[in-house]
């Protein structure tokens, strides 16, 4: 009897002493795991004060561990976050956004990325690059991407005397760009409208001549406001056109004319985009010019006029490496 007893004694301790150890290896996993989880930058982000929804962006858009250390390592800002979700923000941008941002805590986060983005963060001419002549007919010309002043297109064709005053040759233009032009014209004037091309390819010392008459007759500031710098002229490109009317060549009225209203309206269907609208003076650094349209292709044309961007917003979000 009293060996059976402590048998069983034996049993329970050893059951116990099993239990205890369950408990303890149960215990001690919970603990590394807890351990582990708080390594990991969800539970730094979210102890920096990120709520769920930020941090499971912030996971989802930063790869980058240095990324993730650098919101860390700053106090939290829930508009670093909120520029996520900005319709043109760019990663390759995302520093710059941020000291932008604290530059200019007033700007609205679209303007904050579209400057980075166009860098409207710097002045006009002030920090210039190569323009991408690969890109053909997408290709952008400003004031931060100038053309070489040997630069010249290959496929210049004469408008005809139809279409343009003077002499023919003294107005031509690059092939894809006449036969688009051509194709508007015909649609114009089945609406009653005679457009006149009259301005077209200028090559660079062309542009220069322009520049130079505007600036010793008017100035620095005023030359800018309305002519290009050579080699900053999209009409070097062979793909700009001014187009007025047979009846209207005055630029101080041309906007208000019937014809600028139905290109303003109708020439992306073409290819072609109103280049300096009137509300986008501060990006494109030009002046109104209710005229001067520049060949695209429909595509890109009609994404710039569905969406009223101009083609510096379009080229840096969908065309600059
Ligand atoms: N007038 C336009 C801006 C040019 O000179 O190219
Ligand atoms: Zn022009």
């Amino acid at each position: 009897m009293a060996t059976r007893r402590k048998l069983k004694k034996q049993v329970y301790f050893v059951i116990g002493g099993l239990i205890l150890i369950i408990i303890a290896i149960v215990f001690g996993i919970s603990k590394y795991q807890e351990y582990k989880y708080h390594q990991t930058y969800e539970y730094k982000l979210l102890e920096h004060g990120y709520n769920d929804e930020e941090v499971t962006k912030i996971l989802d858009n930063f790869k980058d561990n240095a990324d993730l250390d650098y919101l860390l390592n700053n106090e939290k800002n829930s508009n670093i976050i909120k520029l996520l979700d900005e319709k043109y923000y760019l990663d390759k941008n995302f520093y710059e956004y941020v000291d932008y941002m604290n530059e200019f805590p007033d700007l609205e986060l679209k303007d904050v990325v579209r400057n980075i983005n166009i860098h409207l963060d710097k002045d006009f001419y002030e920090e210039t690059f190569d323009a991408n002549t690969s890109l053909d007919t997408s290709m952008l010309v400003n004031k931060h991407y100038l053309l070489s002043s040997d630069y010249a297109p290959d496929d210049l064709v004469n408008v005809s005397q139809t279409y343009s005053w003077g002499e023919l040759g003294s107005q031509r233009v690059r092939e894809v760009a006449y036969n688009a032009f051509l194709d508007m014209w015909n649609a114009a004037n089945e609406e009653g409208y005679y457009l006149m091309i009259n301005s077209s390819y200028r090559s660079y010392e062309d542009q220069e001549a322009v520049y130079n008459s505007y600036k010793s007759s008017s100035g620095e500031r005023y030359a800018d406001s309305i002519a290009a710098r050579p080699g900053s002229s999209e009409h070097q490109t062979g793909l700009a056109i001014d187009i007025f009317s047979k009846t209207n060549t005055n630029k101080n009225t041309f906007s208000e004319s019937a014809e600028a209203k139905w290109l303003a309206e109708n020439s992306y269907k073409y290819g072609f985009i109103l280049r300096y609208p009137e509300d986008k003076v501060d990006i494109t650094g030009y002046s109104y010019e209710s005229w001067h349209f520049r060949y695209v292709g429909e595509d890109i044309a009609t994404y710039i006029y569905e969406n009223d961007i101009t083609f510096e917003e379009y080229y840096a979000y969908f065309l600059e490496d």
